[in-house]
């Protein structure tokens, strides 16, 4: 899906969504009933204590496991459960950023953005796909630039700080051109200073390039950036409420 073509103000909507594990005779409900809405452009944060079921419901939306029962309309359609279309679902719609920084330690910054536009191609001014070497550096370049660090492409992984490394993955996940990034914790294993600065980037996507977040956190404080909170407990929403719109800088944790 191109989606520039998605004209729903509604990215994703979860419609009694269950995940349900079993584990010998015991079973795990890890989401139990779980609806809501998220609108293209907006800034939701997921909030809930450990195992409340925040990476398992992120798992459902980005396609990396199905649910025991309910649905997910992604851009207006369905989400499928056949392995090949969840697989082009991850690859086209989602940019995931992580907890623990990922990137490969023996290639460069730039060299990192490039893998990932190996998979989806450059995107041309005329929403096409280029996958030529020299169009796929050009990109990458600009990516890095987007993110801040155009003077920075050519250190590895160990030669950035950890926020510098951050936007790295940031400039990664954002190769495909995705509607919606998503991220797990991303700031959970940078210091205060290092985890403002990435949020700020992740803002600036939602405000600037008009992408949906998803951001998890058990964090209070990071959640007031939110336009929206959806709280879980032990694998229910809790409540959904507004969120107070914070800039970074406010925040202290
Ligand atoms: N693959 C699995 N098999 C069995 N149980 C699982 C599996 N994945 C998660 N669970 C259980 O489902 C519940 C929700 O887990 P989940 O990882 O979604 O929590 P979380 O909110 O992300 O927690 P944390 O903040 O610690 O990352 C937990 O009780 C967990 O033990
Ligand atoms: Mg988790």
């Amino acid at each position: 899906m191109n989606w520039a073509v998605v004209t729903e103000m509604v990215l994703i909507e979860t419609r009694s969504l269950c995940k349900t594990y079993q584990m010998g005779k015991v079973v795990v409900h890890a989401l139990r009933d779980v609806s809501f809405q998220v609108e293209q452009s907006e800034f939701v944060v997921i909030l809930g204590p450990s195992g409340s079921g925040k990476t398992t419901l992120l798992n459902l939306i980005g396609g990396m496991d199905i649910p025991t029962s309910g649905k997910i309309i992604f851009g207006g359609n369905e989400m499928t459960t056949k392995t090949e279309e969840l697989v082009e679902h991850r690859r086209n719609n989602i940019g995931f950023i992580f907890q623990f920084l990922n990137l490969l330690p023996t290639l460069t910054a730039v060299e990192n953005v490039e893998l990932a536009l190996e998979l989806t191609g450059a995107l041309t001014e005329d929403g096409k796909r280029d996958f030529s070497k020299k169009a796929i550096h050009q990109r990458a370049l600009e990516l890095m630039e987007r993110v801040g660090l155009g003077d920075r492409v050519n250190h590895f992984p160990a030669e950035l700080s950890g926020g510098e490394q951050q936007r790295v993955s940031i400039a990664r996940a954002l190769a495909k051109d995705p509607p919606l990034i998503v991220g797990d914790e991303p700031t959970g294993s940078l210091d205060f200073k290092t985890g403002v600065e990435v949020l700020k980037e992740l803002l600036r996507l939602r405000k600037e390039e008009g992408r949906s977040v998803l951001l998890v956190t058990h964090n209070r404080e990071i959640a007031k950036i939110a336009d929206t909170v959806i709280e879980l407990s032990d694998g229910r929403v809790r409540e959904i409420k507004e969120g107070e719109r914070r800039t970074p800088d406010e925040l202290r944790w």
